[in-house]
């Protein structure tokens, strides 16, 4: 039988990784499922919850470690820790990467099979397992209401006896998953919105969501796309268009989210020190790209900067800031990875390497560092 470990994370990530609910289909799966104690109660999941719904609930992480074939996190786990499972187990995780060449080399040296799902590919099949979208998703909805609570005034043009209050306008930078909520929720809000982006096909998405769209459309804006449907870097002429535009518009605006990200690189920087000078005292910018080294020039990352009466938020964990919601999501995007790995007549785990979801996420097997985009990086 095949055993699933699923620890508790650090004291700076609230969510887990797995739910009651997904609990329950994983042992319908035919596994075995050990929580550590106390692992999902950030996020509103008791360990009687997890008990009931067929977990063993350990007293502490080594206990759940010990043995398993499949570890399941939010964040990477410790070395230490994946040398605690059976040898070859699999661990499936937000690995970023990226991020700490040394550590990702050291997970390998395990000999583990590491999965990173920020790595799955945007192919229809995938958008259950797709770990970016639900969490991005929260993210912007909560970027609104972070914004919303910060800010001096109110959102919606309330229209009283004593007189109007005018409507905020807000300013949505970067239109993909995060930046689509954002959208949504500013207009349920009753903001007035604007919304820009490199790629040409969020010119629709916008207008859809009732907002206005604004960008350079040239040439390059037409090409923006990649065949993974991601940003490409913008040449150096297109960023001082953009800039040029982005610097008049954000003149007027009260509140600005920023969402732009380009996969394996720094954000790009859409947001000058000059830019934030221009704007009006009360103005608020919250930069989802903080992680990344921030859309904003001022961004500081986990911190409120007031710029002159304009405040700058960089929080790096939006989506863990609703747990609840963030945590069952997860849960059920390992799940959907983790199902087409089973035999569903003999329970068993049937691996096919060569499925484009395993292939796409796989970062380490046998010892070494497998994945193609890490490959490139050397080392
Ligand atoms: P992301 O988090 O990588 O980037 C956020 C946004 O920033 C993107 O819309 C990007 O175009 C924009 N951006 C990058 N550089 C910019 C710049 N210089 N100025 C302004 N904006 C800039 O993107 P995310 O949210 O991961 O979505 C990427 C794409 O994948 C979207 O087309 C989305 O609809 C698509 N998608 C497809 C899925 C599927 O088919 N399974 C699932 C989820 C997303």
């Amino acid at each position: 039988m095949v055993t699933i470990a699923v620890t508790g994370e650090d004291a700076s990530e609230p969510r887990v990784a797995v739910s009651p609910e997904t609990v329950k289909k994983l042992i319908a799966l035919g596994c075995a499922v050990k929580v550590a104690a106390g692992a999902g109660l950030r996020s509103r999941f008791s360990d009687a919850q997890y008990r009931d719904a067929g977990a063993t609930i350990a007293g502490a992480a080594s206990e759940a470690l010990a043995g398993a074939d499949i570890l399941l996190r939010v964040r990477r786990p410790s070395v230490a820790d994946v040398k605690s499972l059976m040898s070859g187990a699999m661990v499936m995780a937000m690995l970023d990467p990226y991020s700490d060449r040394a550590g990702i080399e050291a997970l390998a040296a395990t000999g583990a099979s590491t999965f990173a799902m920020e790595f799955m590919p945007r192919i229809t099949r995938a958008q259950s397992m797709d770990v970016l979208s639900s969490q991005a998703n929260l993210a912007g909805y909560k970027a609104v209401v972070d914004a919303a609570s910060m800010f001096d005034q109110a959102m919606p043009m309330m229209m009283t006896a004593a007189g109007t209050v005018p409507a905020a306008r807000a300013f949505i930078m970067g239109v993909g998953v995060a930046g689509l909520q954002a959208i949504a929720t500013a207009r349920r809000m009753g903001a007035i919105v604007t919304a820009t982006d490199v790629r040409p096909a969020t010119k629709e998405q916008v207008a859809s969501l009732g907002a206005k769209f604004i960008a350079v459309e040239d040439e390059e804006f037409k090409q923006a796309q990649t065949a993974a449907g991601y940003a490409k870097p913008m040449s150096p002429e297109y960023q001082a268009k953009q800039a040029e535009l982005v610097a008049s518009h954000l003149k007027t605006q009260d509140i600005v989210i920023t969402t732009a990200l380009i996969p394996g690189r720094p954000a790009p920087r859409l947001i000058t020190r000059a830019m934030v000078d221009s704007m009006k005292p009360g103005a608020v910018i919250v930069d989802l790209a903080a992680e990344r080294g921030g859309n904003c020039e001022l961004t500081q990352a986990d911190k409120v900067v007031d710029h002159n009466g304009v405040r700058i938020w960089g929080p790096l964990n939006l989506a863990g800031t609703v747990p609840v919601n963030a945590s069952s999501l997860y849960a059920k995007n390992l799940l959907a990875f983790i199902e087409p790995m089973f035999d569903k007549k003999d329970k068993s785990l049937k691996i096919n390497w060569d499925d484009e979801t395993v292939k796409g996420t796989l970062v380490t097997r046998d010892g070494k560092v497998v994945h193609a985009s890490l490959q490139k990086q050397g080392a």
